[in-house]
């Protein structure tokens, strides 16, 4: 049996940092505010000449040192993002030029705030056929080009950055299970509803969002994704060590544990210094803890996606 398995990770956040007392200095919110509903303290911002796939680039040459991989022994690259530097080439197409390396399969996976656990669980998938052996797979956002940034309850919620993973062939899993889900029913929840159509934007080129009813959602698909996802993989939720969720609000995280019956220590908690990076949340906060020595070889985790789909799912993983 082949299994596919993490032996690296990498993470990028570009330098500017938006304070909440910035947000505060202009528009009618304030610093108390943001903490009490979200756990967000910080966010990281790009520089306008920064695309997802020059943030992606910094996280995956990190990864691959960390993994002791060269660029061009990678066979696939999956880049999960909702904001590629353009409509086409794939952002994925874009991080292998910048690379320098030719031939290997790339392309972008496009589920929102679950792109990282979508593009994992893909990637897995063609290392076990035996098709591919050496993966790059990235999350990576500029959610700061989608945001209107005069709207209050939707600008001070999200950060920029990368995180990537380096994922190889062998005989010990590795990824145990994942399970992807979603409702497109539910579209409207959580959107950016434009396009561009004959030299023009059409509809809306602005996140928008139903705040309650996405906070509701994540939770309830949370737990039930984490319980399928776990039970597929042969164990119980007392067997992982972390559980790494998406980072959209402290009080999802919180919420999610509570129902699952984790305690704190085991949830991996970023948004406060990265806000939500949506595709990039996930990996950005396993190497966070990866590279503290928190999360070790031999660490059972849970990591789980939620976003605009809607889309969910979860992966069980040994390090
Ligand atoms: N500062 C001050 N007041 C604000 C702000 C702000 N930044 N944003 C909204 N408000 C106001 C609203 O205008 C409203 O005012 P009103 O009562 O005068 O109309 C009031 O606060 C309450 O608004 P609600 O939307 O009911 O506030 P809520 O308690 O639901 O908190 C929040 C809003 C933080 C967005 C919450 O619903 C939430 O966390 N939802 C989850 C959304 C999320 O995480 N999205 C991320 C993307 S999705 C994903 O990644 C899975």
């Amino acid at each position: 049996m082949i299994y596919s398995r993490i032996v690296g990770t990498g993470s990028y956040l570009p330098e500017r940092i938006v304070t909440n007392a910035e947000f505060a200095a202009r528009l009618e919110t304030s610093d108390a505010w943001i903490r009490e509903r979200t756990g967000i303290e910080q966010r990281h911002i790009a520089e306008k000449s920064q695309a997802s796939s020059d943030l992606a680039l910094e996280a995956s040459r990190n990864a691959l040192r960390a993994a002791g991989v060269s660029a061009d022994q990678i066979d696939l690259i999956v880049v999960a993002t909702s904001t590629p530097d353009y409509v086409f080439p794939s952002t994925a197409c874009l991080l292998q030029a910048k690379l320098g390396i030719k031939g290997s399969a790339a392309f972008d996976v496009q589920a929102v705030c679950s792109g990282f656990v979508y593009g994992l669980a893909t990637a897995d998938v063609f290392i076990k056929s035996g098709q591919y052996k050496k993966a790059l797979v990235v999350g990576a956002e500029v959610f700061s080009r989608i945001l209107d940034w005069n709207d209050r309850g939707t600008c001070v919620l999200f950060g920029d950055g990368a995180g990537a993973v380096v994922l190889v062939s062998g005989d010990k899993p590795g990824i145990h299970a994942s399970v992807l889900r979603a409702d497109g029913s539910q579209s409207g929840m959580l959107s950016v509803p434009g396009n561009v159509c004959g030299g023009q934007i059409t509809g809306s080129p602005f996140l928008q969002m139903n705040g309650q009813g996405v906070f509701k959602f994540a939770v309830r698909v949370l737990e039930e994704s984490a319980r399928e996802t776990v039970a597929k993989a042969g164990m119980q939720l007392a067997d992982i060590d972390w559980l790494i969720p998406h980072q959209a609000n402290v009080r999802i995280l919180e919420a999610t544990a509570r129902k699952l019956d984790l305690p704190r220590e085991k949830v991996v908690v970023t948004v406060d210094h990265h806000g939500n990076t949506s595709a990039a949340s996930v990996p950005l906060a396993l190497d966070e803890y990866v590279r503290a020595g928190k999360i070790r070889p031999g660490h059972r985790l849970l990591l789980q996606g939620v976003g605009g789909g809607f889309t969910w799912g979860s992966s069980v993983v040994t390090l």
